[in-house]
């Protein structure tokens, strides 16, 4: 990870350093965002004339002039949109900066007048945006030059704010790499070993299900949707849970190593990319390893379902009816409706301990990108938690957008032998809403015999898990990490209540 300082002056100039400094658009041109007498001599350029716009995200490279006492070193004009100082998203502005300036050694980016929240937002998404995933290239990566990225401002930037950062970029960096892995090699018992090598020497304790043990102990989502593959399921719990904790939060991931779609076989086209409909166990194992690292006073739970959903002799059949951990007996009319047979068992799992609130997350429905996009979480769930985790997910710079539990649709859950249809078959109306009111059958009480249930809520990452589309702001292309800040910060924000 590229190593962060915070300075009050420019460092010397060299060729191997990029000085980055905002342009904004305004109704008369562009305007330099700064009065540093270092960049005196770019007042005077047409930058029009150089095809400046000041778009969000435009890097422009112009080297500094031989008057100039940073002569040699590279001036770095990053684009930042029209809107005002506290409207503009510094860590995608970072992001831009970071992909474009990673063959220099060294990038200084200078802000003037700035607000710590916008110093610590630049230096976060140019870490977070310094990332590749190599892993399976054969010809050796390119050497990578960026060395360390200097913050120039008035702040003082305590370590613990550097820290924090360093930890969550760490996370999504973590997350990223899992979601990319070709599903060759990451399968349910080598997400485990992942798991198992990424908790070690951490505050997290770590209970494993094989397949016996799930079959045994009445998994019965986890263990249908795993059982037309060779490579059997695997259930994880890890457990953070710091003396003096009062709340308990849990999460619950979806970890669907591939999915093929099983006997409801998805098209050729439809299959590639399903490698990451394990992003969301993903999640909530990097936002645990998070929540432990920054020692946050927080009991926290996560649970990975994690299932390969394969075709074969042994797989689940359509019709087939199955017993989910809390007694509820679902029939399979779409083996490709997988996610919320897992997600069932692990959120009765999860209410066996009565946590205080529940946060699932999971790549669910290809209708949450009809709906939505590729960059937004849909968010369902008990009112007060769908705020909290909008204020998280705001903290965090990411994007989730609350979305109904549409009574009306339940009926289309029903089934004529069991007590509920995992979907509908031919139903073309709100995918996404109808996978978080399957969900919400899942959430038990908040204590034995109490007629009030556990707050809970429903995030639909299909879209935003993976970025298809060329790489923007911190986002790279393949899997983005998406979430686990806001996790992170949602845990933070229950520490502190
Ligand atoms: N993993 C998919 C969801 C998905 C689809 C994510 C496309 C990203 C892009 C999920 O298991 C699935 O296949 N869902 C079905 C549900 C349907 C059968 C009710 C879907 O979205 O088509
Ligand atoms: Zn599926
Ligand atoms: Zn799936």
């Amino acid at each position: 990870m590229v190593k962060t300082n915070f300075a009050k002056k420019l460092p010397a100039a060299s060729k191997f350093l990029a000085i980055a400094v905002a342009l904004r658009q305004t109704d008369s041109g562009v305007e330099l965002l700064t009065d540093d007498e270092t960049f005196d001599s770019f007042k005077s350029l047409d930058l029009a004339l150089l095809g400046c716009t000041g778009r969000f995200g435009e890097i422009t490279l112009i080297p500094f002039g031989e008057t100039s006492s940073h002569y040699g070193a590279t001036l770095a004009l990053v684009g930042v949109g029209s809107d005002s100082d506290s409207e503009t998203d510094w860590r995608q502005v970072g992001g831009s900066l970071g992909r474009a300036l990673n063959r220099f050694t060294e990038v200084a980016v200078y802000t003037s007048n700035s607000k710590i929240k916008t110093v610590l937002d630049i230096a976060e998404g140019f870490a977070l945006a310094d990332y590749s995933y190599t892993v399976y290239k054969s010809a050796r990566a390119p050497k990578k030059s960026l060395e360390t990225l200097t913050i120039v401002s008035d702040c003082d930037v305590p370590d613990s704010e550097q820290k924090r950062i360093s930890i969550l970029v760490q996370c999504v960096h973590d997350t990223r790499d899992l979601v990319n892995q070709p599903p060759n090699d990451l399968y349910p018992e080598s997400f485990v070993d992942f798991v198992e090598h990424g908790v070690g020497g951490l505050e997290i304790t770590m209970q494993i299900w094989d397949e016996v043990a799930l079959e045994a102990e009445g998994f019965g989502g986890i263990s249908a949707v795993g059982k037309g593959s060779t490579r059997p399921p695997r259930l994880v719990k890890l457990s953070y849970a710091p003396q003096g904790a009062t709340k308990h939060i849990a999460l619950v991931g979806k970890g669907i190593t591939f999915d093929s779609g099983g006997l409801s076989l998805k098209s050729g086209a439809a299959m590639v990319g399903m490698k990451y409909d394990m992003a969301g166990a993903a999640s909530v194992y990097q936002a645990i390893v998070g929540i432990a690292r920054l020692g946050l006073n927080v009991r926290a739970t996560s649970w990975l379902c994690l299932a390969e959903n394969l075709p074969s002799g042994s797989a689940t059949r359509p019709n087939d009816v199955i017993k989910i951990r809390n007694g509820k007996t679902v029939e399979v009319l779409n083996t490709d409706a997988e996610g919320r047979l897992v997600l069932a068992d692990g959120l009765s799992a999860a209410c066996e301990e009565f946590p205080d609130l529940i946060v699932d997350v999971a790549t669910l429905t290809g209708a949450a990108t009809v709906a939505l996009g590729n960059r937004y979480a849909g968010l369902m769930g008990d009112a007060q938690l769908v705020t909290d985790i909008e204020k998280a997910a705001n903290r965090a710079g990411e994007l989730v957008w609350h979305m109904p539990l549409a009574q009306e649709l339940s009926a289309l859950l029903e089934s004529q032998v069991a007590d509920l249809a995992n979907t509908k078959i031919g139903n073309r109306v709100g995918g996404m809403l109808l996978g978080g009111l399957f969900l919400k059958e899942f959430i038990g009480p908040t204590e034995l015999n109490s007629k009030s249930r556990i707050a809970w809520a429903h995030l639909d990452i299909a879209g935003p898990a993976e970025n298809e589309d060329a790489a923007y702001g911190y986002t790279p292309k393949g899997g983005t990490g998406a979430i686990v800040r806001t996790l992170v910060e949602l845990a933070e924000q229950v520490s502190k209540a």
